[in-house]
């Protein structure tokens, strides 16, 4: 049995995915700068005697052909960048590059692809068709790794049926997974604020034109884009992190500038809720006699899993788990940029857990403090290839 062999694999090369995540860890990169990942996914590949090529900069696609007949093609896809926080845990593979962390488990994916790839091609005699895996950079900024390779070609010769990826989570448990059909993750977008007033002290307000005031009313009826503008049954959030007025106890300041994320997932109301906010900020800023310049970069799109693609990956999971094992994933506000390739090609992104609520191991995502239970990697690698395996089978 294919399930018992991917086992097998999977357990006789757990200490070598623990030790590459390590090395990943020990050695991250920010986004666009992957030079050292991917030279170490290369090597990695080389030893195993697997085919690949760079693409878009730090990008690594390998290829594994089964020597059975069949033409079809499907794509994993693991992202390898890591994020600018100094990390807190005090663990001998801590981060040696100073400032820069694998805070959002990006080196798991790595680690665990490689994992992945290792068990594909020891199992070539046992299946056909070809897997593509996309060891994809620069998820964590925009405009993300996953657009850029998409542009470069990274779905066309050959062009994969579908594409599956996973995501690490500390709040599910290590040997479970979650998997959601449709939407599943938001959209994304940066809004960068200006309120312009007139400055002068704080004693005479009637003389100036205060954007304090007129910041604190724009981000007071932003809200009601979120509680009033929004259907209910629509996920939406709006938060300004950064809000600077430079004046002083008794300087009114000339202007206001704030950043702040919009979150959605229905693409229509996305752009809708756009036209609201910057009508809602610049009215409220002109009827008190300032201006306000409202800028929105557009970030990633809602991320929609294949509601079939995402039916056979659980049943597939449930296979390889147990039913008690896979959980149905909550809708997540995070955004993602295999969003992207979501809205190319059948995809589903899945969860995988690395929490462990008796090991302490729980700190979220992109915090310092982040880190995950290895013990997932019994999992994750076997049954990523589980899943290629079946899915190169399955006719749908
Ligand atoms: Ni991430």
């Amino acid at each position: 049995m294919i399930k018992e062999r991917i086992q097998k694999i999977s357990t006789d090369i757990f200490d070598t995915v623990v030790a590459n995540r390590r090395y990943l860890h020990a050695n991250p990169e920010l986004s666009f700068k992957e030079y050292k990942t991917a030279a170490f996914i290369q090597s990695k590949l080389n030893e195993i005697g697997i085919q690949w090529k760079t693409m878009s900069g730090t990008g690594v696609v390998a290829t594994i052909k089964g020597n059975l007949d069949s033409e079809k093609v499907i794509a994993l896809r693991a992202d390898i960048d890591a994020l600018p926080i100094r990390e807190m845990n005090e663990v001998s593979y801590k981060s040696t590059c100073e400032g820069v962390m694998h805070a959002c488990g990006h080196d798991a994916h790595t680690a665990s692809m490689l994992g992945t790839a290792f068990i594909l091609d020891s199992l070539k005699d046992e299946f056909g068709g070809t897997v593509k895996i996309i060891f994809q950079p620069a998820e964590e900024i925009l405009p993300g790794g996953a657009s850029l390779m998409i542009k470069d070609g990274v779905l066309e010769n050959p062009a994969p049926s579908c594409i599956i990826g996973q995501h690490v989570s500390p709040f599910i448990e290590a040997g479970t997974i979650a998997v959601r059909p449709g939407k599943f993750m938001a959209s994304m977008d940066e809004l960068f604020v200006t309120v312009k007033g007139k400055g002068g002290h704080g004693a005479q307000p009637h003389q100036n034109i205060d954007p304090v005031v007129i910041t604190a009313q724009i981000i007071t009826s932003l809200q009601q884009v979120v509680s009033r503008i929004s259907n209910p049954f629509s996920p939406t959030v709006l938060s300004f992190g950064k809000v600077i007025a430079n004046g002083a106890i008794n300087i009114i300041p000339d202007e206001v500038y704030m950043e702040g994320t919009f979150r959605a997932m229905d693409e229509q109301w996305r752009d809708q809720a756009h036209e609201r906010m910057i009508k809602i900020a610049t009215g409220i800023a002109e009827s008190m006699g300032g201006s306000c310049e409202f800028k929105i970069s557009k970030g990633y799109p809602v991320l929609v899993n294949n509601p079939r693609l995402a039916e056979n990956i659980k049943v597939f999971a449930e296979d390889y788990l147990g039913n008690q094992n896979v959980l149905e994933a909550e809708k997540w506000m995070a955004a993602e940029d295999f969003a992207y390739y979501t809205q190319k090609t059948d995809a589903c992104f899945f969860v995988l857990g690395v929490g462990n609520k008796q090991k302490n191991i729980s700190a979220p995502l992109h915090s310092p403090n982040f880190s995950i239970d290895e013990q997932a990697f019994n999992v994750s690698t076997g049954l990523m290839a589980y899943i290629a395996l079946q899915q190169l089978k399955n006719q749908v």
